[in-house]
């Protein structure tokens, strides 16, 4: 059984600096363990080992583990910290209509991020991880893989297109996507299947993270499982000295299994795992709030 997403996986010569950014962001420390660099929200984990940043910077709609999505609350605040650590926004922040401002961001080795803010939240300068984000050609096969493993409902959304804010946001021309979420873990699981623009080199894959952990009481069970699911076997990761079964997804992507005996012997516990779980209620009451203001 899944029991969280226990963290995001990427490489860089300098796993330290890599996360600079996200320390500053939650407002918390790095932690170092060897050649391994962590940092937790209080909801999610990222971890950078020594290894080659990403060869190229990739296209937002090329297929893989595409993008990693941190909120806050204050705009200006979050994007300062991001900055200061040589985070370039691809955009100012928009509104698309639904609470949250969006903007996408690259950090300093060109991998992808997302920043939302949530104004409708009380101050806090401290943000978290919202959700990790998959591009897939195959939304129907790759979304029941993870519904299955997680032991989570899928929920289909409206299929967005002709929408400017969408396309400046992405700084795409003419996008047009439908997207699926799974959400009941500490994190979100965030699936797009892009039909336009089409990509200029359709073979392209994201590069810029490595894996996804997921946390299980008994890893090598967790593998079975996803084997049985249409997984393939790939080689073990060593996370924390632990050796971690991992499998490729039905797309290919990474998925490292984690104990959850290795947490108490390594990274701290998160301090609030279902942290979004207030989030998107508070988001619901405020659209709400707003249309009533507008007599709808
Ligand atoms: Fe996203």
């Amino acid at each position: 059984m899944i029991t969280s997403i226990h963290h995001v996986g990427l490489q860089s010569p300098s796993p330290h600096a890599a996360l600079a950014m996200y320390a500053e962001f939650f407002g918390t420390a790095i932690q170092s363990k060897n050649d391994e660099a962590w940092v937790s929200s209080a909801n999610g984990r990222i971890r950078a080992s020594n290894g080659s940043a990403p060869p190229r910077t990739a296209s937002v709609h090329a297929t893989g583990l595409a993008h990693v999505c941190i909120q806050a609350q204050d705009k200006a605040v979050a994007r300062e910290r991001l900055e200061r650590n040589g985070v370039v926004l691809l955009a100012e922040p928009l509104p698309l209509g639904t609470g949250f401002h969006y903007s996408y961001a690259r950090d300093q080795e060109g991998r992808l991020i997302e920043m939302e803010n949530a104004p409708f939240l009380q101050s806090d300068p401290n943000g978290w991880f919202g959700h990790v984000a998959f591009v897939t050609q195959d939304l129907p096969r790759l979304t029941r893989f993870y519904a299955a493993l997680l032991g989570c409902q899928a929920s289909q959304g409206q299929r967005v297109a002709n929408n400017h804010n969408v396309d400046r946001v992405a700084q795409l021309q003419g996008v047009d996507l439908e997207p699926v979420w799974i959400s009941g873990l500490n994190l979100t699981l965030e699936f797009w299947r892009y039909y336009a623009p089409l990509l200029d080199d359709p073979n392209e894959r994201q590069c810029g993270y490595t894996y996804l952990a997921l946390e299980a009481e008994k890893p090598s069970e967790a593998k079975s499982f996803a084997l049985e699911l249409g997984a393939t076997d790939a080689p073990p990761e060593s996370v924390l000295s632990h050796t971690c079964p991992s499998v490729r997804d039905p797309d290919g992507n990474r998925l490292v299994f984690v104990s959850t005996r290795a947490v108490e012997t390594g990274v701290e516990p998160l301090q609030d795992a279902r942290l979004i779980d207030h989030v998107l209620p508070a988001r619901a009451a405020y659209m709400a709030e707003k249309q009533r203001g507008k007599g709808l």
